[in-house]
Order: structure tokens, then C-alpha cells, then sequence
């Protein structure tokens, strides 16, 4: 069964709204951690648009379960990361328009700049996981590029419509399970996943870490964090199909 990290930042994102101090994601981390989350994920946007350092630097602190931290692939996010040491890094690509994070990051095509950062960041002691799209292109260069752990970027799973789009869409990511496994990758999945849809997701062999935010947070303002992530989990560990 796959284990639920929970991604916080849109608890920072309702906060950054009046530029005040609540809702402070701190909390919100130690919820979800109460509700049996395993992971708590974060971004610290290159524009510091919802998580803020001084967010990352208290919840290196307090989470005491995995510290996710979603990065782009610079030398500043390096620097950062290597200083606070979450337990695990996601490099994500960075786009300064787009509503959330929108495609995988490209690792073919700049394998020797990831390289650099998977091995500064390794040598730190952190795990490092590459949001990637589902195509065998990106698994193989995640591969040689030396990561620990892909995640599968099921954007298009959950955009997709119910029915056979869906189903190819499902396959594609399951296929690069199957392909990321046999290269000595650990799968992780995550975007896009909600109360509807992950039971399938989480239904691929091999598949070890989800991370969840917008559909648990909505959920919560209506039945609070820690129930929303309890529900997620119990969906997650016994699957309604
Ligand atoms: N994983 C990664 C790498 C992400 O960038 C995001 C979105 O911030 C998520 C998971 C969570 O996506 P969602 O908020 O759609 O659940």
C-alpha cells in the first residue's frame, strides 16, 4: 500500500490571500500528521508564493514524520535545501504564470544539470524523488541521472475523461511503474489525485508514496484536516472500485 504524504501549501496559499498569519501551515502540518499522514510535502516556490523559509525552517523542526520538500532545480534551492536537509527532495519544474505545477520536469534534455543537483543534494544525506511524466524517455534519464525515487505526475490520469481515456491514461503510468521499478527507481505519484480517482492510482504495483493537497484541503474546510486525511488514507490502504 502506498503512503500518504500531504502537500500543505494551499493552507499557505489562503494565508498568503490577506499576507497575515493564518491559517499557518505549521498547524496544518501537525494535523495531517495526526490523521496518520507519513509524509508531509511543501514547495518553496523560487517567487515564494504560498510556502514562506520561514515555514520550511519550522517544520524541519516539528514534522517528525518524512519532510518533503518540492524544489526547482536551481543552485539557490540547492543551497537551501542542503542547509535545512528535509528528508526527501522533489525536483519539480517552475513556471512563473502557471496555476500549479504543470507538466514534469524535463529531465532528458538536461540530464547533466539534474545530475549536478541530485548528486549535491544526495551527498547532503537527502533522498532524492523527480516529478516526471509517465513516457519511458523521462525514466530512463531519471535513471541515469542517478535519482533514488520518480514521481509520476497523474495530472493527465485525473484530467482525463471516466471511461477508455481514462483507462489509457491509467496504463501509461502503470507502464512506467513497471519500467521505473525494473531500473531500481522507487515509484511515487501524486497531482491532481482526489477522493474519486486514487483508488486506482493506488492500485499499481510498486507504487510507495502519493502526494495529495488541493482535493484534502477542500475537503477540509468542511470537515477539518484531520478527518480529511484520515478518509484519504482509509481510501487509500482499502480501495472502493
Ligand atoms: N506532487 C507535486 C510534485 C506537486 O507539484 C503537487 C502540486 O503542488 C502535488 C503533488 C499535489 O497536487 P494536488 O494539489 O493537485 O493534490
Amino acid at each position: 500500500m502506498p503512503h500518504l504524504g500531504v502537500n500543505i501549501d494551499h493552507v499557505a496559499t489562503l494565508r498568503q490571500a490577506r499576507g497575515g498569519v493564518e491559517p499557518d501551515p505549521v498547524w496544518a502540518a501537525a494535523e495531517a500528521e495526526l490523521g496518520g499522514a507519513v509524509g508531509i510535502t511543501l514547495h518553496l516556490r523560487e517567487d515564494r508564493r504560498h510556502i514562506q523559509d520561514r515555514d520550511l525552517a519550522i517544520l524541519r523542526q516539528t514534522v517528525h514524520v518524512k519532510l518533503n520538500l518540492e524544489m526547482a532545480v536551481t543552485d539557490a534551492m540547492v543551497d537551501t535545501a542542503c542547509r535545512v536537509k528535509p528528508d526527501q527532495a522533489t525536483l519539480v519544474p517552475e513556471g512563473r504564470q502557471e496555476l500549479t505545477t504543470e507538466g514534469g520536469l524535463p529531465v532528458a534534455g538536461q540530464e547533466e544539470k539534474v545530475l549536478a543537483a541530485v548528486q549535491r543534494l544526495q551527498a547532503a544525506g537527502i533522498v532524492v524523488s523527480l516529478f516526471i511524466d509517465p513516457t519511458p524517455a523521462e525514466v530512463e534519464a531519471s535513471a541515469r541521472v542517478g535519482a533514488d525515487a520518480v514521481e509520476f505526475h497523474t495530472g493527465e490520469f485525473a484530467n482525463a475523461a471516466e471511461g477508455p481515456d481514462r483507462d489509457h491514461q491509467l496504463v501509461r503510468v502503470a507502464d512506467a511503474a513497471k519500467q521505473a521499478q525494473a531500473l531500481g527507481l522507487v515509484v511515487h505519484a501524486g497531482h491532481g489525485l482526489n477522493y474519486v480517482n486514487v483508488c486506482r492510482i493506488a492500485q499499481i504495483p510498486g507504487m510507495t508514496e502519493l502526494n495529495i493537497g488541493h482535493s484534502i484541503v477542500s475537503r477540509a474546510v468542511f470537515v477539518g484536516l484531520r478527518k480529511a486525511v484520515r478518509e484519504m488514507i482509509r481510501l487509500i490502504e482499502s480501495p472502493v472500485l
